[in-house]
């Protein structure tokens, strides 16, 4: 194979950028070979493309060799299983599922290692977090001591949840802004930081909007080495904040507004506070601007990774089995805000399910939908 024939699978919003992406040349040695969707109004825009109303006719039609999966989040389960068991190569939206179990059952459809199994985590090829990766994996921060997100710059109006009748629904979507919009950050903490052993969370559902799932979350995290976290998010807060820090003994690295800094201590601080003589002293210290150019090549860097995966066997950059931390940690934070209780990790995945169904099967909330809503996905990212 020289060139890899991909189908995508839900032509809404995001699913129209990847079609028009592939059917642009934008993704060399690919090209876009059938759309699908169960709404066929979403093929006006793909006049001569061959189309098909159910994924498991494009999977089975022998005119794809790979998919792309942009349905809302549990569809990439079940279309994603159907994929993988029909040896296609798959890239799955994020979430990779809507919780642990069913991204275990995804994960375990994976069996054929000539199969390319991937994650649309596109902000993994933004510099800015690759470099946090790099300083806190080679010591460069020391031993970390704590860990925040801030990520408040997801605002969502009304007309946002009213555009998809899915969104922000326990059954459509089965959960909110941690279901959404935070599968980037949540999987960029873990790729940096690593996974928490514990975690408690307060926030609010539908705090803000006329929604029955959470938008607004605060959370704390407590990990093996004795370093504690706090991830905050909401989708109702104007204007938002978007600030990773990461504290280490040798000093503190912060990326915010574009902008990569290491404020770095001249002695590391457990070594000072254990032998300085001053009473009230600190360490000096050096501020130090990383020089980063771009905020990377986002969810064209992800499908060309993916294309260059099937046909030269390079590594993934988002593996789609790394997309089950994500998931995990966004249900432990709503187990733990609808329950009050902290959370252990690793979550007992069927106890969540479990909880997930309940809330299905015992909402009463009636969704408002904006039929002629636009698919424009511009601000989105
Ligand atoms: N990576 C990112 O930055 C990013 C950004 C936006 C959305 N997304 C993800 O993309 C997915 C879709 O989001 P969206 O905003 O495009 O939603 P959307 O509602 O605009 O589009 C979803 C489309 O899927 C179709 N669909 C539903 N069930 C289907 C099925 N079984 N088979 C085929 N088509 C089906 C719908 O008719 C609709 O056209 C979500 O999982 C979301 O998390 C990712």
């Amino acid at each position: 194979m020289d060139k890899v024939r991909i189908g995508v699978i839900g032509i809404g919003g995001m699913g129209t950028g990847h079609a028009k992406r592939l059917q642009g040349g934008q993704v060399p040695r690919a090209e876009l070979a059938a759309v699908c969707d169960i709404d066929p109004k979403r093929f006006k825009d793909f006049p001569g493309v061959k189309a098909f109303e159910s994924s498991a006719e494009l999977i089975r039609s022998g005119l794809v060799d790979a998919v792309i999966v942009a349905t809302p989040h549990y569809g990439h389960t079940t279309i994603g299983i159907d994929a993988l068991q029909n040896g296609i190569h798959t890239l799955v939206e994020k979430p990779i599922s809507v919780h642990k179990a069913d991204a275990e059952r995804l994960i375990a459809a994976h069996t054929d290692p000539k199969v390319v199994f991937c994650a649309m985590f596109n902000q993994r090829t933004d510099p800015h977090f690759s470099k946090m990766r790099e300083l806190v994996e080679n010591g460069t921060v020391g031993k970390i001591q704590r860990v925040n997100w801030i990520i408040t710059t997801w605002f969502r109006s009304e007309a946002y949840y009213r555009s998809g009748g899915w969104r922000a629904t326990w059954e459509g979507e089965g959960g909110g802004v941690l279901l959404n919009q935070c599968p980037h950050n949540l999987d960029l903490f873990q790729w940096i930081c690593g996974k928490p052993t514990s975690v408690y969370a307060v926030g609010g559902i539908g705090k803000y909007h006329d929604i029955e799932v959470e938008d607004d979350i605060t959370a704390i995290y407590e990990y093996a080495n004795g370093a504690t976290g706090v991830f905050v998010t909401t989708t109702g807060e104007a204007p938002g904040t978007n600030r990773l820090e990461i504290v280490g003994t040798n000093g503190k690295l912060v990326n915010e507004g574009g902008k990569l800094t290491f404020t770095r201590n001249e002695v590391p601080a457990d070594v000072y506070c254990a032998t300085t003589e001053e009473r009230f002293g600190v360490p000096g210290i050096w501020n130090i601007d990383i020089p980063i150019k771009s905020g990377g090549d986002q969810h064209l860097g992800i499908k060309k990774n993916f294309v260059n995966a099937i046909l030269d066997g390079v590594p993934l950059i988002a593996p789609a089995e790394e997309g089950i931390h994500s998931v995990e940690m966004a249900n432990a934070m709503i187990y733990s805000c609808m329950t009050g209780k902290k959370v252990d990790l690793p979550l007992d995945g069927a106890l969540y399910e479990a909880h997930l169904k309940k809330l299905i099967a015992e909402s009463t909330f009636q969704k408002k939908t904006d039929a002629s809503a636009n698919l424009d996905l511009k601000g989105s990212f």
